[in-house]
């Protein structure tokens, strides 16, 4: 017996809502005369376009024979093939079109084990990444496909993706690369979709693969239920920030001309091992819950120095003068913590802040300033679980030092 496909799962079938794909053609540049869906799907996008630009060429390939035989009905004979996306041969047609093409996507996401087409179009379109991560998602081989397919023709990409991809670390290099090889336009970050059952947000990326490197790109948000369009930033990006309208949100926190606790040297640690871990040996280490208990913002600890000697080789101490804050959780308390006086290990979702010699009072000052909270709020991330990550908190500001020189 044929085992019958989950088509929504296996072939990543979240077809675009109405209103993200009419909002998408209204974010493109001016003068598109052709289309291309690698992963058309019933044709909903293409069909968007048709509705600002009448005379537009469009073609779309699906690998499902059902999807396509739906978009031909929707855009016309001829303007849907069945193929895999990632190497199917584009009519010849498509080229010979003055103006501009744009290659237009709401590819498949998911988990793959990495190819040889996901190694060649993913190196081809980043080049100099050599993290892995993209190649585990075929999401990301779509993306190289267009781009690699737009720069050819001079034309545009507009891709919806995870939103993981605006913000995420593990994207940081293809990030990086992107701002660096094309011209990023604008990225847009879709709310409450909806459509893709497990992806709270998505990001809508707008690219000119005509000229490099980006210069001013536009973040916004975009909520479907309203139908609310916001733009939140217009202006420069370096290559190591966020494309997330959430981080742009604190745009002016993260301008500020103040040195950043890693310009100033500090130490941030991470706890080593879970509490669980610490418990199987018998031995405790300091919690997220043990800093949400707390009254105050000081905490006085016992002196597990010498009781946990052993494990002081594993384990990361806080000690007085430290601040702890918590790195993960749901429920925990998004507060920085002083320790008052004694030592004891911290757990794996702790993280230590230790400032180095005559920065203690800038860095204390600046975690209690009224600017940390919504400075918190602009990077932290997670769908369930808030995360605040280690390398972004290198990059806080000593907002107590604004206008100050390093030092
Ligand atoms: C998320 S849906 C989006 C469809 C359409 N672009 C839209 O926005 O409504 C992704 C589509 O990719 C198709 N697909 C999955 N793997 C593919 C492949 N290797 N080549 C072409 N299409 C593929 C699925 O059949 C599905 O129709």
């Amino acid at each position: 017996m044929t085992r019958r496909l989950n088509y929504k799962n296996e072939l990543g079938q979240h077809m675009t809502p109405v209103t993200i794909a009419n909002m998408l053609c209204q974010q493109l540049p001016r003068g598109v005369t052709v289309a291309i869906d690698l992963a058309v799907g019933d044709g909903a996008l293409l069909h968007a376009l048709r509705g600002r630009w009448k005379k537009i060429e469009l073609y779309g390939v699906d690998c499902d024979r059902e999807r396509v035989t739906r978009a031909a009905r929707l855009l016309g004979p001829g303007c849907a093939g069945q193929g895999d996306g990632l190497t199917a041969r584009l009519p010849s047609r498509l080229n010979a079109t003055a103006g501009r093409t744009v290659l237009i996507g709401n590819p498949p996401y998911f988990a793959v084990e990495s190819r040889d087409i996901d190694l060649r179009l993913q190196r081809k379109a980043f080049p100099g990444v050599s993290s892995k991560h993209g190649l585990r998602r075929i999401e990301m081989t779509f993306f190289s496909r267009a781009l690699i397919e737009a720069r050819r023709r001079k034309g545009v990409v507009a891709m919806i993706l995870p939103s993981a991809f605006a913000a995420g670390i593990q994207y940081a290099p293809y990030r990086a690369a992107l701002l660096e090889h094309y011209r990023v336009l604008k990225a847009i970050e879709i709310q409450d979709g909806g459509y893709r059952d497990t992806e709270a947000t998505t990001i809508l990326l707008i690219i000119d693969t005509a000229c490099r490197p980006t210069r001013e790109v536009e973040i916004s948000r975009y909520t479907v239920s309203e139908d609310e369009f916001a733009v939140v930033y217009r202006g420069r990006i370096s290559r190591d920030q966020r494309l997330d309208a959430r981080y742009w949100a604190g745009a002016h926190l993260h301008q500020m001309k103040a040195p950043t606790l890693g310009e100033v040297g500090a130490d941030i640690s991470r706890g080593r091992r879970s509490k669980a871990e610490a418990l199987k040996d018998s031995q405790i280490v300091l919690h997220t819950t043990d800093l949400c208990r707390l009254e105050g913002r000081r905490i006085r600890l016992p002196d597990l120095h010498l009781e946990t000697m052993e494990s002081n080789d594993v384990d990361v101490m806080a000690e007085a003068k430290d601040f702890l804050i918590a790195r993960t959780g749901t429920r925990v308390r998004w507060e920085p913590i002083e320790v008052a006086a004694g030592s004891a290990p911290i757990s794996d979702h702790v993280l230590r802040i230790r400032a180095p010699k005559g920065f203690y009072r800038a860095i204390k000052a600046s975690l209690l300033h009224p600017n940390f909270s919504n400075w918190l709020a602009s990077i932290s991330k997670g769908v369930c679980a808030t995360v605040l990550t280690k390398r972004e908190l290198l990059q806080m500001p000593l907002f107590a030092m604004q206008g100050k020189c390093n030092g």
